[in-house]
This record gives C-alpha cells, structure tokens and sequence, in this order.
C-alpha cells in the first residue's frame, strides 16, 4: 500500500465520532462540502471515511477514464446497489442499480422502449399534459413551480409509461412516488449508522410506499399479460422485449424496470423546468430571445413534434440550466479492480464520486462559468465544448437512456408553458439548492405568474388572411 499514490484531501475520519462529524457535515451543506474540497485540493481529491476511499471527481479526462475507457472496472456503488440503504431498496435489480452482464442484458432488452421513433409517439402526451396545466393558470398567481412541474412530468410519465390518466390509480402511483422522492436523499443520514434489521418510521414509511406502488406496478403487467395487447406504451415494449434466445423479463423485473423508469423519468425533468424558470427570470435578454423564437414559429398554437427542429433557442436554453443546475448533480462507481487513473491509484473497493456541477462550472472550461448564455450551445459552438467537461446525462455504456425523451419533454414543455406565461420570483424567494438524489430547489420554488400578451400572427400571414 505504501508505495501507492492518492489524490490529495483531508485527514481520514475513522472512528466513530470523526466519522458521525463527517456525516453531519454532509447532512447541513453536502454541497458546500464538497464544493470546499475542490477549492481546497482541487479537481479529483479523495475523503476517508470508517476506512473506506471516497475520490470525489470534476476532471474530465478522469471522468472519461471512468465512465469510458475503464468502464468495464467500475460497477454501481453501494448509494444504488445497497438492498436497505441504497436505491435498490426502491428499484430492485433495474437498470439504474444492476451491474454487469445482468446489467447489458437488460439494457439491450429496455433500448428499444426508448428509441427516438417510439418515443415521438409520445409527444402529444407531454404537450396535452402541460396545456392542462397551463390552462389552470393565472395571471398575478403565485404558484409552487416545483410542485406543478413535478406533478405534470408525473402525469406524463404515468401516461406514456403505463397508459393510465390523471385517475385514481395514478394519483395513488404518484403518493407512493413522494413518498420514495422524499426518502430518496436520506441515506446519508446519521440513521444509516443503524444495523439494516433496525425499523425506524423512516424505514417503516418506506416499505408501505414500495408495498403501495408494486401493488399497482404488478396489477397493471397482469393485466397487460393477460391481454397480450401493445397498448402503445413503454410498459407494453417492456413486457414485449425478447433477448437472442426469445426470452423476456419475468414480472419482478418488468416491475423493476418501470419502477425505474418512473423514478428516473420524472423528477430529473421536473428540476431540469424548475431551474430553467430560476434562470430565465434572472436573465430578461434570454427570456426576449426565447419569446421572440416561440411567436415567430409558433404565433399561438401548441407545439408538435414537427415543430421542434424550428425551436433551437429553446434546446439551448434547457441544455445551458443543465449545465448550471444539473438534475443529476454527482453519480458514483466502486472500483472493482485495482486501476490507475491520471497518475493516481484507484483501489480495488475505492467509490469514484463524479461531479457534474463542479465540472459545468470550471473556468478552465468554461468562459464566464456562471453567466446563463444558452448560445454555448448553438451548432457553432457546441463542438468546441470540452469532452466530458458537459454531463448532465452520464457518459459511455451507462449513459442516460432516457435522453432524448428528457430533452424532448424539456423543450416541448418549456415552450408550450413559456409562450402564455413569464414567471417571475415571488416577493422573499430566495433560490437555494437541495441536493438529494436530484438538485432540487430549497423549500419549493414561488413564482408569480404574468400572462404574455396573445400572440399576433407573423407579418406574412395575416397579409394572406387579408
Ligand atoms: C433532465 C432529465 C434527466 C437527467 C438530467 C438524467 C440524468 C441521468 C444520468 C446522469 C444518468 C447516469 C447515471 C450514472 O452513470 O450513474 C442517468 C441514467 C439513467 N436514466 Fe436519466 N436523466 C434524465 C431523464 C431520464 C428519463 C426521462 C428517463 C426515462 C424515461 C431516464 C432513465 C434513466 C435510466 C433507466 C438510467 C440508467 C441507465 C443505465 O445505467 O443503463 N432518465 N440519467
């Protein structure tokens, strides 16, 4: 061990009471710590913690080294696989928290659920989702954003994912959802000291969210077995998919995988919308340029699917707030072999905690870092940006398989919302970050509506109408 070399941090905290002040640490500010570090040690520093290596990682070339080039030696840590303190305990053996050749047998089975053509059937869904929302809205009102974008990607989700509406199943789907929402960024507390078997409220909630939810999930694959039917949805393409040998999925892990999906799908969309509002009420310039592209090609009505490739304003937009304010701030590896990275030792049993926000705020990448300036990614520009210097989905084998549904979510959403309202901060908000699992906004997010004029037909076609 003597001979190996490690990134610079703080001394080790090994015994209880160093230990417990790490995690309160984390439990007070995760980001301000982490954010310290970098400052302190720089790029890829490392935390010892009851003996066990933490690399904490905003460098791309060692981004890519893990995510890419060494894939293969790194599988998910225990924050995802762990049956009782991880995301396992929610989503099973899905494609978020599996690993191996279990884990690229599924993914080659659940691909095709979320493949760009079957998932542009799905944009009417998002765009109908949203104009029920917006339809509710009022000019003056002050509304909890985070609320009505996490209940509208629900319901979107919901939709496309099982087929069901806005009824008494998915309003119950959606409860047993908060639930896990809320418990989802827990794990660092000082309560996952306690042995597994320990049954705290917390753990008890928990499992009367899981049994709620898997009661629904496992009814619904029944049903869809039983009909043999494609209902079109990404439950239907689930329970359809056949590997090589003409197998597909048994019904825990169908529910696995939607399960996943529906975690995954919803909460990092709805974030990705919050801080998109945050950003655009504090940079009126965008928010002109935005409207301006909105009237010009849609002049008032929704959008469509065709219409998305004449929106590429609103594209940049929602990636420039992926950059500032990623969903999914930090994601984690266990090193499963010794390996070198960047002129440091990686030992077998080392965590790998990549940070996307840091990274996306780097001055040696990024000009102005903190400046909301969506034209970085213009067509011109976005090949000059820094491989793996931009992550909001991940990197390599493991990147997000639901990007282009998000984006298209995103985009659609945005401009169906954007084109009737502006939102401004209500009186007091002050914007805080919560990260759990996804950067969430600290204590909701109140913005008083301002409903935009209606929207006068370009020059041209009211020349016709004439
Ligand atoms: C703005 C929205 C989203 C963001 C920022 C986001 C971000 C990410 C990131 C960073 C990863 C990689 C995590 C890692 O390497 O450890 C990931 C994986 C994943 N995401 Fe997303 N995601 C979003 C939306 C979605 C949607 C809409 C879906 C599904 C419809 C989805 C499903 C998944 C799944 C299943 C994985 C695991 C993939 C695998 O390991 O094979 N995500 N996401």
């Amino acid at each position: 061990m003597t001979n190996l070399t490690f990134p610079p941090g703080p001394p080790p905290a090994n015994n209880l009471i160093a230990m417990l002040k790490v995690m309160r640490s984390f439990e007070r500010d995760m980001m301000g710590v982490l954010m310290n570090g970098f400052d302190q040690h720089g790029p890829v520093w490392m935390m010892v913690t009851g003996g066990e290596r933490h690399y904490v990682v905003a460098e791309p070339d060692f981004i890519y080294e893990v995510l890419v080039k060494q894939a293969d030696q790194f599988h998910k840590n225990s924050d995802y696989t762990h049956p009782k303190k991880g995301l396992a305990r929610f989503l099973g053996t899905g494609l978020l928290t599996s690993d191996g050749e279990f884990w690229r047998k599924q993914r080659k089975l659940v691909a095709p659920a979320l493949h760009t053509k079957r998932i542009e059937a799905y944009a009417e869904t998002m765009v109908d989702c949203t104009v029920r929302l917006v339809d509710g809205w009022r000019d003056g009102q002050e509304i909890d954003v985070d609320q009505d974008m996490m209940e509208t990607t629900l319901q979107i989700v919901a939709k496309t994912l099982f087929n069901v509406d806005v009824s008494a199943n998915s309003r119950q789907i959606g409860d047993a959802m908060t639930v896990l929402n809320e418990m989802s960024g827990t794990s660092n507390s000082a309560e996952a000291l306690l042995p597994d078997w320990v049954p705290t409220p917390q753990r008890n909630r928990e499992d009367r969210a899981v049994r709620e939810l898997d009661g629904i999930v496992y009814k619904l694959i029944a049903q869809r077995r039983q009909s043999g039917e494609d209902h079109g949805d990404l439950l239907s393409m689930l329970l359809l998919a056949q590997d090589d040998d003409g197998k597909g999925m048994n019904d825990k892990q169908a529910r696995d995988e939607a399960v996943t999906i529906f975690l995954a799908g919803h909460e990092t969309t709805a974030n990705a919308l919050n801080w998109t509002w945050v950003l655009l009420a504090q940079n009126p310039d965008v928010e002109r340029k935005l409207h301006a592209e909105l009237d010009r090609v849609l002049a008032g009505r929704v959008p469509t699917l065709a219409d998305l490739r004449q929106l590429p304003y609103t594209e940049q937009v929602i990636k420039e707030s992926l950059r500032l304010y990623p969903p999914a701030h930090g994601f984690s590896r266990l090193a499963i072999n010794d390996v070198q990275i960047g002129g440091y030792d990686v030992p077998k049993g080392a965590n790998v905690h990549i940070n996307a926000f840091r990274v996306h705020r780097d001055p040696r990448f990024w000009e102005e870092p903190l400046a909301f300036r969506p034209e970085r990614f213009a067509p011109e520009n976005e090949g000059s940006i820094r491989k793996f210097a931009y992550i909001p989905f991940g990197g390599g084998p493991r990147v997000c398989i639901g990007n282009q549904f998000a984006l298209m979510e995103a985009q659609l959403m945005l401009a169906t919302m954007a084109q009737r309202f502006q939102l401004r901060l209500a009186p007091g908000q002050q914007v805080g970050m919560l990260p759990l699992i996804t950067l969430r906004p600290l204590g909701g997010l109140h913005m008083r509506l301002e409903a935009r004029e209606a929207v006068t037909p370009p020059q041209a076609e009211r020349v016709l109408a004439l």
